[in-house]
């Protein structure tokens, strides 16, 4: 059977089912996913919930028994957990590498056992929405930003949903500058982040090129944004890019241009939008993040993505004010830095400093989440390996990983890293 017939098939679960509880992942493919099937479900007159996680515990699988829906769906999340425990019928909507640790109340609908490696679970979200009725094929959006969100290919299975969404007027494709941050930075701002143009790194070097082509940075006393530059403004700014790295020597331009998935309605592109779910589920606000998904409003993405930077910025403070950075650093945070940012600081780090690891640990309730990040090391071997003597749950790559360690093993961790390291432990 083909994937989407499996989909298809396993729509038929909802029949007879009048209360369903969703239950999804905390970050911008888990709140897509939640989105998109509160709207199926309320168009399907059913009655539901939403419960938005960080991971699967025995203890939410005890507050699912308890509560005893008819159903529950688990989407974007579930695949890789146990749920042997689970007493009520459930329908995984997921992604995730499937463990398949459940009985046979549970259906799993996972393209992983399709060889299907670009779908979000947004985006199984999105092709059971859309199997239930092709009225929620307006929802494709949100399987496009959870994909985004997950840095998944705009190819196959995506780009099917990604053409429903410009079928449907919702979304805008073109071929654009390969920026980010069109219509939130500053222009100079966006040139120089983006590094399309490599001697142009800071932001007098790149007011200073805006100038030599005559683009007006500010009007009326603001900040212009890419954005806001007229046809004529952005053409001159292609071409001059182009001049720019054939006079450093680049002979392929590729890279500087993307297909840009636009969403005209909110006046931002999907990425941005994408960023924005994912600052609210980093925010812990996560039921405004998903109403958010369903009527989203420039002006509340503005305030949000302000507000996430604005954590980042004093997180980042806290590190370098606290922190001595070496070759292999290790932060323990406790609860000075949330968990849902430990990852990015230890990222923007690792990017920014003179540092070969980092290993940052943040307190997380009666978890420890970890974060390491390496430009030398195999961080995945890393996290899995203290998973392996401590417990608890690990994931990543090479260059980037994360666990969560419960807090009862807090003292052993602590000395097993400062074991593996000469640099004591900062606090
Ligand atoms: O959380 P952090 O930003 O450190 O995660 C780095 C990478 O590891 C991400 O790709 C994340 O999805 C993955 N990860 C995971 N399971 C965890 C923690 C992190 O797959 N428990
Ligand atoms: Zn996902």
């Amino acid at each position: 059977m083909e994937f989407i017939d499996f989909v298809n098939n396993a729509s038929k679960i909802l029949n007879g089912k009048n209360y369903i509880k969703i239950v999804s992942h905390y970050d911008a493919d888990g709140l897509s996913s939640a989105a998109i099937l509160s709207a199926a479900l309320e168009r399907e007159g059913k009655m539901f919930s939403v419960r938005i996680v960080k991971r699967v515990s025995n203890e939410l699988i005890e507050e699912i028994n308890n509560e005893n829906p008819d159903l529950v769906i688990f989407s974007d999340i579930g695949a890789s957990y146990d749920l042997s425990n689970l007493k009520v019928q459930g329908l995984i909507l997921d992604h995730h590498k499937p463990k398949k640790l459940y009985g046979d109340n549970v259906l799993e609908v996972n393209p992983m056992y399709y060889n299907i490696e670009e779908l979000s679970g947004s985006g199984v979200s999105y092709l059971f929405a859309k199997n239930l009725n092709r009225m929620n094929m307006y929802l494709s959006y949100l399987g496009i930003a959870g994909a985004i969100g997950d840095i998944r290919p705009m190819v196959g299975m995506n780009y099917m949903i990604l053409c429903d969404a410009e079928n449907m007027g919702i979304v805008k494709l073109s071929k654009s500058l390969n920026i980010f941050g069109t219509s939130t930075r500053s222009i100079h701002k966006s040139i120089y982040l983006n590094e399309i143009l490599p001697n142009i790194n800071s932001e007098s070097s790149s007011v200073q090129f805006l100038s030599g082509i005559d683009i007006d940075l500010k009007k009326d006393g603001k900040w212009r944004t890419l954005d806001d530059l007229t046809e004529d403004e952005m053409r001159k700014l292609v071409s001059a890019i182009i001049e720019e790295r054939i006079r450093n020597g680049f002979t392929n331009h590729d890279d500087v241009f993307a297909m840009r998935m636009r969403i005209p309605k909110l006046g931002m592109d999907i990425n941005e939008f994408s960023t924005v779910l994912n600052a609210f589920g980093r925010l812990d606000k996560y039921y405004e993040g998903v109403k958010f998904a369903l009527n989203p409003t420039k002006k509340v993405a503005m305030k949000i993505y302000k507000e996430y930077r604005m954590s980042i910025g004093k997180y980042m403070r806290w590190m370098r004010q606290n922190v001595e950075l070496s070759d292999f650093t290790i932060v323990d945070a406790r609860d000075n830095i949330n968990p849902n940012f430990i990852g990015i600081v230890c990222s923007m780090i690792i990017k920014s400093e003179n540092v070969g690891t980092i290993i940052g640990l943040s307190n997380d309730g009666d978890m420890i989440k970890i974060s390491a990040r390496s430009k030398f090391g195999d961080m995945s071997k890393f996290v899995n390996s203290l998973v392996d003597k401590f417990g608890g749950e690990a994931g990543g790559h090479m260059e980037a990983a994360g666990a969560s360690i419960p807090m009862s093993k807090r003292e052993e961790l602590l000395d097993e890293l400062k074991k593996i390291s000469s640099i004591p432990i900062k606090k």
